[in-house]
């Protein structure tokens, strides 16, 4: 870790290792290899439990009854109707922006309808947050039948979160297995610690702003390559490579070149990641179910080679790695992966928005500042040389 003391303030170079806010929500154990929901560990809760039950348990503070459960999903359905707007605004960007360019405009442009949007009392953000989380897999699912140039599936779905995110998106009822691998998905990626883009949606829920606008600040922060954007490029680089017997040139010149190898690598796992243990499982069944083996093959070979040359520094397969590869075996497009990624952190972004708001402090760290601190003379733009 890169930091130092200096007069009496530590700085840590990316706030490594700086604790910024106390949850009871989740809980990463980078030595272990745990990820854990409210106490329930996620290798239990992917067996056991569903999308909709996680996003209450995350954002409601434990699993719900049967009686519950209704009531979200009723309120869940009630919300889930996306405004003709959002959909004319998702075919205006239609291919010619990045689908999460698109998602974070759409999230944004959700407030314009909200006249409560800034009552920043408690009640009425879970109110808003239920809202996005509702209208996801409609909004998702438009974006990239955009992208592929199709029409747009307007007709409410019955399904699942998942299923419905499927219906949407491929135009299709999605089978029980394609819904359940989906479903899993979604369950890894909903919470996962101080991440980049929960650390953006705090930031911006600390100024008393909405949960509209903490979003579409997460969204923001998700797109980069460090973050939500690894999936798309990890399986980008596996069809690049082709083939397994191909693997291990053509990473050995990135090693030369000193690139990161997307999809390797975590902030806090020095172990391997949990949820790409779970993915890996499904990323095996559905590639060959889908007559995709040999990207599953080739990607097993670059895991092999990476753990050989980098697994000593506690570089291995992060959530990112197999995720696209399962997205892709089920027809999806690459571009629609972080957006995807989205789709189920969003309860985790809202949860944790929530919390932080009921004991709100305003974020405004301090910069070390080593330029120079003068005072110099000011000389006129005229005499300037
Ligand atoms: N490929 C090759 N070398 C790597 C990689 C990688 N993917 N990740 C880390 N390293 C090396 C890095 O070059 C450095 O080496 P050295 O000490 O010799 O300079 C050392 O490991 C430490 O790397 P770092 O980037 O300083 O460490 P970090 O804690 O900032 O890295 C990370 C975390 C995720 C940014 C990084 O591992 C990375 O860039 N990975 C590739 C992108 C990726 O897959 N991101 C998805 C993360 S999981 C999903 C999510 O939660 O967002």
């Amino acid at each position: 870790m890169e930091s130092s003391n200096t007069q009496n303030n530590t700085y840590a170079k990316g706030l490594e290792g700086v604790i910024a806010a106390e949850t009871e929500i989740g809980f990463v154990d980078g030595q272990e290899g745990r990820l854990v929901y409210r106490g329930y560990d996620i290798s239990v809760l992917s067996e056991n439990s569903n999308y909709e039950e996680i996003s209450y348990l995350l954002n409601f503070g434990k699993l719900p009854n049967r009686k519950q459960m209704t009531e979200y999903l009723e309120q869940m359905r009630a919300n889930s109707e996306v405004p003709q707007d959002t959909y004319d605004l998702i075919q205006t960007y239609g291919k010619k922006a990045h689908p999460m360019v698109t998602l974070r405009t759409v999230i944004s442009n959700l407030a314009s309808y909200d006249p409560r949007e800034s009552d920043s009392s408690i009640e009425n953000q879970k109110r808003i947050a239920i809202s996005i989380i509702a209208k996801m897999p409609a909004i998702v699912g438009a974006i990239h039948r955009t992208i592929l140039g199709k029409d747009i599936l307007k007709s409410r779905s019955e399904l699942s979160y998942a299923g419905s995110f499927l219906y949407y998106a491929l135009g299709r009822n999605p089978d029980p297995v394609e819904t359940k691998i989906m479903d899993t998905a979604l369950m890894l990626h909903a919470d996962h610690g101080m991440n980049a883009s929960t650390f953006s949606a705090l930031v911006t829920i600390s100024t008393l702003a909405d949960i509209y606008s903490a979003t579409t600040s997460a969204i923001s922060t998700l797109k980069g390559p460090l973050h939500g954007g690894a999936n798309e490029r990890a399986l980008k680089m596996i069809m690049d490579i082709g083939s397994p017997e191909k693997a291990g040139p053509y990473l050995e010149a990135m090693v030369a070149r000193k690139e990161k190898i997307m999809g390797f690598g975590h902030r806090v796992y020095k172990v391997y990641d949990p949820r790409a243990k779970i993915l890996k499982k499904y990323a095996s069944y559905i590639s060959e179910k889908s007559d995709k083996k040999s990207i599953f093959e080739t990607a097993n070979k670059v895991e092999e080679i990476m753990i050989n040359k980098l697994g000593e520094k506690g570089i291995f397969p992060n959530v990112d790695f197999y995720s696209g590869m399962i997205y892709y075996s089920m027809g999806l497009t690459p571009e629609i992966f972080t957006p995807i990624f989205a789709l189920g952190r969003i309860s985790g972004w809202t949860a944790r928005s929530l919390e932080y708001l009921q004991n709100n402090k305003l974020f405004r760290p301090k910069a070390l500042y080593v330029g120079e601190r003068g005072p110099k003379t000011y000389i006129s733009i005229q005499e300037r040389q």
